[in-house]
């Protein structure tokens, strides 16, 4: 084929049921339909996501195609998330890509979520793109990797966290406060009024480029315990500044790590990916230091940080032009590495 290959891509790991549709690198459409369902328990219900999923994926991926103006005889792959990620979530989007395939007898591609989220950087729509090799910190509500990209096809994770990810570090201390999931949005919207320097938390001592963010929140949750003895009040009067505060130690523990996988490699290529890239004082906080050390950021646009369908569908084509394609008995793995 030497025209562009069109990819529907189906992006459905986590609580977003996403549906997109790429010509190329580039985006003729994007749609995710995200799950209300799961705000008032402070985290993803496993059985409600993928009851959602099976109502949402019909429709999402209908608008996928009416949105980019084609019809659906002119996809030439689709695209799904192999994991990792629920699994009864995994199942709803992987069942509907091999029942496209098979109806449409075109191939079927598998793609790991977390390379999708890394392979966002090359969805084009004229930005600079990062030159291999480059690393990426991946921070999502279910990972936290730096990783050293040598090429689409070829990556190695030098750091991982050894319990929560960042996103759980979010969203766990928004739980804390009182705040919706996900939290991670509200901690960074109520931190902007905020005084970074009003309380300090433990930070975590962690070997090599490994995170951990367990601890983190036993130590919020103890201080937090603790001032409310004192004041039934403490959180409404300070919420800013606690925000703030949980912010700056997380966004800090995330610099320090890529700071010294910097010096590790020598790379100064750095990018971020992920659903926590799109917090506002991450993205400052890295601008500031590409600027002082002058390395070359990478930093994505807001709607392919959170999950969404065009970042499998960008790794999805890199497959599709090596011919890697899955097979009808392939399965998803809740806890998929690269
Ligand atoms: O990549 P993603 O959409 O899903 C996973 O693959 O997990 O990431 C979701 C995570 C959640 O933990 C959410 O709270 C966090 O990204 N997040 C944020 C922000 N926007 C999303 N965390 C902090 N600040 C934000 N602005
Ligand atoms: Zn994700």
């Amino acid at each position: 084929m030497n025209k562009e290959p069109i990819i529907l891509a189906i992006e459905s790991s986590c609580d977003d049921t996403g549906a997109a549709i790429l010509k190329g690198q580039q985006v003729l459409s994007n749609i995710v339909a995200s799950q209300k369902v799961h705000e008032i328990y402070g985290g993803v219900v496993p059985e409600l996501a993928s009851r959602a999923h099976q109502q949402n994926i019909v429709p999402v991926i209908d608008t996928a195609i009416k949105k980019a103006k084609i019809n659906k005889k002119d996809i030439n792959a689709v695209a799904f998330t192999k994991g990792p990620g629920l699994l009864g979530s995994l199942l709803v989007g992987s069942s509907f890509a091999k029942s496209f395939s098979l109806a449409m007898n075109i191939p079927l591609i598998s793609v790991n979520h977390m390379q999708g989220h890394i392979l966002s950087h090359f969805i084009d729509e004229g930005q600079k793109i990062p030159n291999f090799p480059f690393l990426c910190l991946t921070v999502s509500g279910g990972h936290t990797q730096i990783v050293k990209i040598d090429s689409p096809y070829q990556m190695q994770i030098l750091g991982t966290t050894i319990d929560d990810a960042a996103g759980e570090a979010f969203d766990k201390s928004a739980k804390i406060l009182g705040l919706p999931y996900p939290g991670g949005p509200l901690i960074d919207k109520h931190a902007k009024n905020g005084d970074i320097h009003a309380f300090k938390f433990g930070k975590p001592k962690v070997k090599e480029l490994d995170f951990s963010f367990s601890g983190l929140k036993t130590s919020i949750l103890y201080s937090i315990q603790k001032n409310i003895k004192k004041d039934p009040n403490f959180i409404s009067k300070n919420l800013p500044d606690i925000c703030a505060s949980i912010q700056h130690t997380i966004v800090n523990i995330l610099i320090e790590k890529t700071m010294k996988a910097i010096k590790q490699t020598g790379i100064k290529e750095i990018a971020i990916a992920g659903g926590v890239s799109a917090n506002s004082y991450l993205r400052d906080q890295f601008e500031k230091l590409a600027t002082d050390k002058k390395y070359n950021l990478y930093i994505p646009k807001f709607e392919y940080c959170t999950d969404n369908a065009a970042m499998i569908a960008i790794a999805g084509y890199y497959k599709f032009i090596q011919k890697d394609f899955a097979k009808q008995d392939s399965t998803p793995s809740s806890r998929l590495i690269f």
